[in-house]
């Protein structure tokens, strides 16, 4: 039998209970990254047993195995990448979800799901003023939905595409995006077929933001060489720096142009729930597409981004095939998700986004994310008050990157980590390399970054100096 008993649910409730209680009160004294146990990690890979080890067994080996060989991303000074904890109620969320099992394909197999979707999507594209057009579908993050992103593009720019593919008597399409965008806009464009060699890195400028001048020039450089520019994918919040690309002047350089503006907000879209980013983020409704994060700003559990377009005529285009064996009951207040993306059977990832929204309400995200960007910014002028420490680069949202004179980056994060003062990660920018701390985090607080700067202090100290 594959189900629990009456007894073996109450014990497995129990052990959860523990195990979300217990965890949550040691993620302050939790090493944040752990001493990895080589030798248990290597026992899990023996054949699994024909006789199973029971519920209580199986939370002996999650406790005693997994978890202390598990990063502590939770931690306060985990602030490495752009990670974060999941907020509280995300792991409930996630529980209810895998028990009423919903496949979210068409809204039959899944109708509160199907609207559940459309709730967050549209809540997401409001964000950014798309209007009534517009639709979206929640995807594995960041990465995939400027993968899809692009497929809708790209189905766009050729009409014919689905039958012809990517046909050699057309010109090379060519894509535009920034020195510094993350590198999902070069795999995109490599699973796609447009060919790293059609994907232009355009050079940025002392801030790290895309210099327009530079994307004209090269988009007229490619007409004249008889190719095809296509699409910009601008980046406002850059994955090192954080820099925000110029995207009105980028929108304007679309429209001229006639390219499909695509915006990776996977880091920096959702800075726009703060009313002091907001300006900056206004011109991303003007772009054709825009790939967000829930799973980073909104800290659903890994995974959860969105793909938002303008006009969702465009995401059925791309991925809508009617199959005989799915027989779908059109419903206007319904979705059918499996014609807004690649995938069939998808799960109901929707479920942790607008379970948050309803538990903790807006304001609550809004002020983390104001929570985060202050930080940031005192992280920023305690650095830039001493003077054996350089900051690389503007703060603009809540990347913070510098230096600490005469001290290699590598050895300073490792020693960082090792002796469990904080994880963060490596910078690299006009070729220095550097540190960066991202705060990505809310249970980070200014103790948290004064402890952190105050060892990177020490550290500097310690250098040979000049
Ligand atoms: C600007 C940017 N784009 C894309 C990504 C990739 O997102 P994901 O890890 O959700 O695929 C990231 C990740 O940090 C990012 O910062």
């Amino acid at each position: 039998m594959l189900n629990l008993d009456e007894a073996e649910r109450e014990r497995a409730g129990q052990l959860l209970t523990a195990f979300f209680d217990d965890y949550e009160r040691s993620i302050p004294h939790r090493a944040v990254v752990p001493e990895v146990d080589r030798e248990a990690l290597s026992a899990l890979l023996t054949p699994f047993p024909d006789e199973g080890i029971g519920v209580e067994g199986l939370f002996h080996e999650i406790n005693e195995t997994i978890l202390p060989n598990s990063t502590t991303v939770a931690h306060p000074r985990f602030l490495a990448y752009v990670l974060g904890p999941p907020n509280g109620i995300g792991p409930y969320a996630e529980a209810i979800a895998a028990t009423i099992n919903q496949n979210c394909n068409f809204w039959q197999l899944s109708p509160a799901a199907s609207v559940v979707e459309r709730a967050v999507v549209t809540w997401l594209s409001g964000l950014f003023g798309y209007g009534e057009q517009a639709g979206g579908i929640l995807t594995e993050g960041g990465s995939i939905a400027t993968l899809n992103a692009l497929t809708v593009a790209l189905h766009a720019r050729r009409p014919r595409f689905r039958d012809r593919g990517l046909h050699k008597a057309d010109k090379p399409l060519v894509v535009y995006t920034s020195a510094e965008a993350h590198r999902c806009v070069d795999k995109a464009a490599a699973i796609l077929g447009i060919g790293l060699d059609n994907v232009r890195r355009i050079a940025t400028d002392d801030q790290w933001r895309m210099r327009v001048d530079v994307l004209e020039k090269e988009i007229r450089a490619d007409r004249e060489a008889g190719r095809e520019p296509f699409c910009v994918v601008a980046t406002p919040g850059t994955v090192t720096s954080g820099s925000i690309d110029p995207v009105a002047d980028i929108a304007d350089v679309c429209e001229r142009q006639d390219l499909w503006l695509h915006i990776d907000g996977a880091y920096g879209g959702l800075f726009v729930l703060s009313e002091r980013k907001r300006e900056e983020f206004r011109a991303c409704s003007r772009a054709d597409s825009i790939a967000v994060d829930p799973h980073k700003l909104l800290f659903a559990p890994l995974s959860a981004g969105c793909l938002l377009v303008r006009d969702r005529a465009g995401l059925t285009d791309a991925y809508a095939f009617s199959s005989s064996y799915l027989t779908v009951a059109e419903d206007p207040l319904m979705i059918d998700y499996m014609d807004y993306g690649p995938q069939l059977s998808r799960g109901f990832t929707a479920l942790k986004i607008w379970s948050a929204l309803r538990t903790f309400g807006v304001a609550a995200f809004r002020d983390a994310v104001d929570h985060m960007l202050d930080l940031a910014q005192y992280m920023a002028d305690l650095i830039g008050a001493e003077g054996q420490l350089e900051l690389m680069a503007p703060v603009s949202l809540t990347a913070v990157c510098f230096r600490i004179k005469h001290v290699e980056p590598a050895a300073a994060l490792a020693t960082l980590a090792e002796e469990g003062t904080a994880l963060l990660g490596p910078a690299r920018l006009g070729g220095r390399d550097g540190m960066r701390a991202c705060i990505t985090n809310y249970r980070t607080t200014r103790d948290d970054i004064e402890q952190i700067v105050a060892r990177l202090t020490d550290m500097a100290g310690q250098a040979p100096g000049d």
